[in-house]
Parts: C-alpha cells; sequence; structure tokens
C-alpha cells in the first residue's frame, strides 16, 4: 500500500521539464519536417544534379537532339550553381525531379511551385509543371508563363487529383530555347500553422500534441560536424532561403543502414523557423552551438583558443538575433524575416556531447562572453555521452566547480538500465548544477543497432525511469528522448520517437509514453511513498506524484512493469479529493509489442474511476502505464 502526501514539498516541476530534441538524423528537416519536396532544388549537391534526371536525354549522343541541362557556376559567392536547360525539340524533352525517395503527393491538395529563371535566347514562353505518380500518369499541373532574360521569380499551384507516395516533378518547355533556372521548389500549400516555407503537418501536429516543454535544435552531432568547416553555423541559415549556403549532413552515408548519399542540409529549414516552432508550439527555444570541437566521433577537429573568437561570437549574436532590439544588427534581421518581437530566449547549449578538458577549456571562454553581456540566459554545458565514467565525473567535477548552471546528460542504454537507475538522481546535489538529461532511449539490443525496437518493453522502462526524474525535479529541469524522428527509407540511427514515410507518419509506444508526461506535467511535486520510501521497483512498481496549481488536479503516475496486476491502495494525506478520477493508461501484455503505420497497438485509453473515500484503491494492469 501506498501514501499519497499533499502537503507542499516546496519542488517545482519547471514548465521545461518535458521537451523535444531535434536532429536532422534520418532526414528529420530535409526530406522530412521541412515540407519542401523537391531534392536538391538549387543544384548545390556535392553532385550538383542528383535528385535529377533528364530521361529523354544523352548530352553525349550525336543522335539524341531533344535537349540537355548543363551546370552553371556563377559568379555569387554562395549557392553558385544554377541550371542552363537547352532543349532542342520542346516535344522530346523533360527534366525530372525525384523528390526525397519520391514524393509525398495528396490527392485534392495544393502545391505551390516555384523557381527563378531568365531566358538566354530562344523562343521558350511556357514552362510546364506536372505532378507525375510512380508510374508516370499526371496526377497535377500547371503551366507558367516566362518572359525575358532578367532573372524573376516565377509562382504557380498545382491541384493533386490522386494520392501517391512516390510521385516525382516533371518539367517540361513549350519551344526551343535556353533558359536558366534555379531554386525550383514545390510545396504542399498546406503547411502546419499555415507558415510560409513552412513545415509537414502530420510530423509538426505530432510534436505540438506532446506539449513540450522546450524545443532542442539543431542537434546532436550536426551541431559539431564531421570537421569544423561542417558544423552547423545559425548565421548561414537564416535570411532569403536562397542565400542559405548548404553544406553536407554530418549522417550522410555513414550510419547508413538505409543509404543516404543524399543527406545535405539546406538549411530551408534554419534558425529563424525552429525559433518559430517553438514560439508555436509553446515550447522554450534551446539553441545549441558548437563550442568550437568538431564530433569527437569523428575528427574532433580543434578550433585553437587563440582562433574561438568567431565562435563565441556566435553565441553571443545569437541572443541578439533572439532578443535584440530591431535596431541592432540581429534583432534588426530578425525583424526582416517577419518578427519585429522578441522570441524571449532563456537558454543557449555550448557544445552538443562534448567531453574533456578541451571542452572545459572551451566552455570557460563562452560562459564568460554569454554572461558578460546577458546574464539571465542560462546555460547548458555537457557531460557528453558517457551516463558514467571517468570522463562523466570529470566533466561534473569541472563544471560543478565553475558552477555551471545546467549540464546535459546522454545515455543510451538497456530497457534493464533504465529500471536499474531509476534512482540516479536521488543522491545529486541540491545546490549544484541543475541536470539536462538531454538525449535518451532504451536500446533493445544495442546502441543505436539497426535491430533496435521501438517496442513495449523500451518504452515501459523508459516510463518507469520517468517517475525518477519527476521524482526529482528539484534537480532535473529539461528532459528529452532522442532521436525524434526517423524516415522508414532513410534512417541512419534506432530507436526514434515517430517513424514517417512521405505520406504518413506514426506515434511510438516511447511516443506515448513521452506524450503521458508531457501532457501532465503538474507543478509541484507531492510524496508518494511506500513504507516511508519512494517508489522506486518494490514489486516491480515506480511512481510519481504531483499537484497542478493552475488546474487544481492531483496527478500519480504508476508504472508497473510486472506480468501481473497489482493494486495500487493509496492513502491520500493532506487533502480531500473528489469523488471521481480520470485514468490514461498505456498498456500491453505483450512487451514486443510494436505500433506501425496501419496500426497503432499501444496508444493511450482513457476512463473514469470511483475514489473510496480517502482513499486511490485502482487495479494497475500488469505491463502497464498509468
Ligand atoms: O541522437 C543521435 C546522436 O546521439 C546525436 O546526434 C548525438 O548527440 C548522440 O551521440
Amino acid at each position: 500500500s501506498y501514501v499519497l502526501d499533499l502537503k507542499n514539498t516546496g519542488v517545482k516541476i519547471q514548465p521545461t521539464m518535458y521537451g523535444i530534441f531535434f536532429e536532422d538524423i534520418n532526414l528529420g528537416a530535409d526530406g522530412g519536417l521541412y515540407a519542401e519536396l523537391v531534392k536538391n532544388r538549387s543544384f548545390e549537391f556535392a553532385n550538383p544534379m542528383m535528385g535529377w534526371s533528364q530521361p529523354n536525354s544523352d548530352k553525349h549522343s550525336l543522335n539524341e537532339k531533344s535537349g540537355y541541362a548543363t551546370v552553371i557556376k556563377t559568379e555569387k559567392e554562395i549557392n553558385r550553381h544554377m541550371i542552363r536547360v537547352e532543349v532542342n525539340n520542346a516535344a522530346g524533352y523533360s527534366l525530372v525531379n525525384e523528390g526525397f525517395r519520391g514524393m509525398g503527393i495528396k490527392a485534392n491538395d495544393t502545391y505551390n511551385v516555384s523557381f527563378m529563371g531568365a531566358a538566354q535566347s530562344g523562343s521558350i514562353s511556357k514552362i510546364k509543371f506536372q505532378l507525375v505518380d510512380e508510374k508516370g500518369g499526371v496526377i497535377g499541373e500547371t503551366t507558367i508563363s516566362v518572359s525575358g532574360k532578367d532573372w524573376k521569380t516565377y509562382k504557380g499551384q498545382i491541384k493533386a487529383t490522386k494520392t501517391d507516395a512516390k510521385g516525382q516533378l516533371k518539367i517540361t518547355f513549350d519551344n526551343t530555347g535556353v533558359f536558366n533556372m534555379d531554386m525550383i521548389s514545390i510545396f504542399p500549400k498546406d503547411t502546419w500553422n499555415g507558415r510560409e516555407n513552412g513545415l509537414r503537418k502530420d510530423m509538426a501536429q505530432k510534436l505540438y500534441d506532446l506539449n513540450p516543454g522546450f524545443l532542442r535544435f539543431p542537434g546532436g552531432c550536426i551541431v559539431e560536424g564531421r570537421t569544423l568547416e561542417q558544423r552547423y553555423q545559425w548565421k548561414k541559415s537564416i535570411g532569403p532561403v536562397e542565400d542559405r549556403e548548404m553544406i553536407i549532413n554530418r549522417w550522410n552515408v555513414e550510419f547508413g543502414h538505409k543509404q543516404t548519399p543524399d543527406y545535405f542540409q539546406t538549411f530551408g529549414l534554419g534558425f529563424f523557423e525552429y525559433f518559430q516552432l517553438s514560439e508555436d508550439l509553446g515550447a522554450e527555444p534551446l539553441p545549441v552551438l558548437s563550442c568550437g570541437i568538431a564530433c569527437q566521433f569523428n575528427t574532433g577537429e580543434l578550433a585553437p583558443m587563440a582562433e574561438l573568437d568567431p565562435f563565441v561570437q556566435d553565441a553571443v549574436d545569437l541572443i541578439e538575433f533572439a532578443n535584440g532590439a530591431v535596431t541592432t544588427t540581429w534583432g534588426k534581421k530578425r525583424a526582416e524575416m517577419g518578427h519585429p518581437q522578441p522570441f524571449n530566449l532563456k537558454f543557449i547549449g555550448v557544445g552538443n556531447e562534448q567531453w574533456g578538458p578541451d571542452y572545459i577549456e572551451r566552455y570557460k571562454v563562452f560562459e564568460k562572453a554569454i554572461h558578460a553581456k546577458y546574464p539571465n540566459i542560462k546555460i547548458i554545458s555537457t557531460s557528453g555521452p558517457f551516463p558514467t565514467g571517468e570522463h562523466f565525473d570529470y566533466a561534473w567535477k569541472e563544471l560543478k566547480a565553475l558552477n555551471a548552471q545546467i549540464i546535459d546528460e546522454h545515455y543510451y542504454a538497456k530497457p534493464e538500465w533504465f529500471k536499474q537507475n531509476v534512482t540516479r538522481y536521488d543522491n545529486y546535489d541540491r545546490k549544484g548544477p541543475k541536470v539536462f538529461a538531454g538525449e535518451y532511449a532504451a536500446q533493445t539490443v544495442a546502441i543505436a543497432s539497426p535491430e533496435n525496437k521501438n517496442n513495449w518493453e523500451a518504452a515501459l522502462s523508459e516510463a518507469a525511469f520517468m517517475t525518477g526524474l519527476e521524482r526529482n525535479a528539484e534537480v532535473v529541469h529539461m528532459t528529452s528522448y532522442a532521436p525524434l524522428f526517423a524516415h522508414v527509407e532513410g534512417w541512419q540511427w534506432t530507436p526514434d520517437l515517430i517513424w514517417v514515410d512521405n505520406l504518413n507518419s506514426f506515434a511510438t509506444p516511447n511516443y506515448y509514453v513521452q506524450q503521458l508526461y508531457g501532457q501532465n506535467p503538474g507543478t509541484d511535486l507531492v510524496s508518494i511513498t511506500t513504507g516511508g520510501k519512494a517508489i522506486t521497483g518494490q514489486n516491480g512498481m515506480y511512481a510519481t506524484a504531483v499537484t497542478d496549481a493552475a488546474t487544481g488536479e492531483v496527478i500519480v503516475k504508476v508504472v508497473n512493469t510486472t506480468a501481473k496486476a497489482q493494486k495500487t491502495d493509496i492513502a491520500v494525506k493532506g487533502k480531500k479529493l473528489a469523488k471521481e478520477g480520470k485514468m490514461i493508461m498505456l498498456q500491453s501484455d505483450d512487451l514486443q509489442a510494436e505500433n506501425n503505420f496501419t496500426s497503432e497497438k499501444v496508444t493511450p485509453k482513457t476512463s473514469t474511476f470511483t475514489l473510496n473515500g480517502s482513499k486511490i484503491d485502482v487495479e494497475i494492469p500488469a505491463q502497464a502505464v498509468v
């Protein structure tokens, strides 16, 4: 039997307690959340024609005279490539884009077409854009009139007549001639929250439904890059999309369980859009920046201390971009992008998953510069990828001595580990740095193994562990599962919270666990005990309890990891509860149960129950999170 004591413990649940970790891994952004359907729209991939084909053309054949496209390097400093299409036989020539493993097209949806174009010579006056299905049948089209030798942006719309997950874009020309093109784009008109240059609706909605307290972006290892040159540089991710300088994605090919040689970052989804998304989600933005160390699992390239300034300046300028007045250099850029109001940034991460003396040395410089100008910004530092051990202890010792504010810990481990470590934070110093459990997920086989499953065993163990996070809310201020998204045809890492294909997405059991906590975070910790002790696995049961000052609710989270139903028998002390309670349950008798596109076996079920006087006496079924 348990005792729920509703007397105030004085421990607040931070509004940031349950959040989201976003990274462009597994086609999370380009080819995923970012709704652009054209792959390599600006011909800047390492192979500038990647994603494009000319089915009726062979530049090298003397017999084939339909036409051909040539990639041209322009005088521009960035995004230098455009395409020059020479059409010799208008009836015979077409230019095709394959999309990111096809384009997900939905019947009756409208698609915005846009491109930059300029005639070179000849008499091309109309360009036709067709969406075609997997078999080449036309499923929507528009014809756009073009004229003149000056560069212009042209726009049109296509209404799709059929749903197809493997659509393509086919471009044809009405006449012979030479025409220059760049930034060829197809976007669903209907993006999440109606944002231009926006996000795929089903995917963003799933984020919203988590009720996240924060959005961490843009990663992950992509923050660091394999080399410093390939790190994420936020300044290159803002402003007009055509001026954002693309780079290779750190998750290109390597770790390619589903090969992704076409994985580049266009930055169409850049820092402005991340801030906007945070605002739309009602989540605190949490940008993380390079600390001058490239991914230590790759080159670990170090910016010499004497050359750290530009890295530090990026961090300081980012705060101005987010919060500065419109009269400041970077605040002005935010306003020009349509957001004169500040984004009210409160947190910034210095380094993603760094470790060792090189990190500490660099962290100190960042901390000094950021807090000298912005004393109220909270800095998140990192303890590296290890949940224990020499590197981990070193990071904590050093960061604590430096009065670090919040330390990011990462743990990818077996389901058993999560259950066994539910008391992990019980003895963390309440006066020391706070914890951001920034990346965690139960690995059913091994870290990032392609065989890992998002099954109920993993999700149940995470739910059990999360009682320990919540119970220790005095020290744990932020938490997030990782990674977030994965495309079934282009992933590098498993398990992942949300799986998608070109048309649909599904929520894993792990997602529903996150959602259960995220939608019921409460505001104040109260105590729930058995025999005077926290419920941390006695009889395979785990529990935590909070109250919500705004709603007056008492929220008890109970996890039964055993194969038998168990009675809660909770004596309530300190306050009288209402007669009826609401019960939200995730349960499966099958630890191997997984969700998929056609059936979600593990989903929340809601019911009501009657309270027995000052007792909560409900049955918690086997293998259930309630
Ligand atoms: O979440 C996947 C990767 O795991 C992240 O990019 C990195 O931070 C960690 O090693």
